[in-house]
């Protein structure tokens, strides 16, 4: 990211609730992953100017655990735009619902293609 995450708009922020968390009580890492997926869409389909879906997703790290009652704030950035793909940097960050501080809980890249009416690949900047 180019820019310290407190001073940036997050793409995506919400709770995470109790059917969000496995028996433990932790949240499933799959929640993240699917709200990150849903921050760089928002992301991609802006820089795309239309559809663009998700081909590959890189480095995948899970760095500190989210708990039920966490404000999650995800930031998506572009980092590299081709031909037809595009991707983006994702960051989920935490905050305790009670305090101030936050942490980063995961990070990825995300890859995403532009694609046509006809679900082909398209250039980004047509
Ligand atoms: C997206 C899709 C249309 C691309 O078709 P394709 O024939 O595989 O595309 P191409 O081989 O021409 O590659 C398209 C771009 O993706 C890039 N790409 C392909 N595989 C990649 C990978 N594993 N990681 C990163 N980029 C990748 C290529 O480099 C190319 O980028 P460029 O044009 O900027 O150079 C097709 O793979 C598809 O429909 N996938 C399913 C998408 C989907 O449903 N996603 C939601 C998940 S359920």
């Amino acid at each position: 990211m180019t820019e310290a995450i407190a001073t940036r708009d997050p793409a995506l922020r919400v709770t995470a609730m109790p059917a969000d968390a496995n028996a433990y009580g932790d949240i499933f890492g799959g929640w993240l992953m699917s709200l990150m997926d849903s921050a760089a869409g928002l992301v991609a389909a802006r820089r795309a100017k239309g559809r663009a879906v998700t081909i590959a997703m890189d480095g995948m790290k899970f760095l500190s655990p989210v708990h039920v009652g966490d404000e999650v704030s995800v930031y998506a950035e572009v980092v590299k735009v081709g031909r037809t793909s595009l991707t983006i940097a994702v960051e989920a960050h935490a905050r305790d619902r009670h305090r101030e501080t936050t942490r980063k809980v995961t990070e990825a890249d995300f890859t995403f293609v532009a694609i046509d009416r006809d679900r082909r690949p398209r250039p980004v900047d047509a």
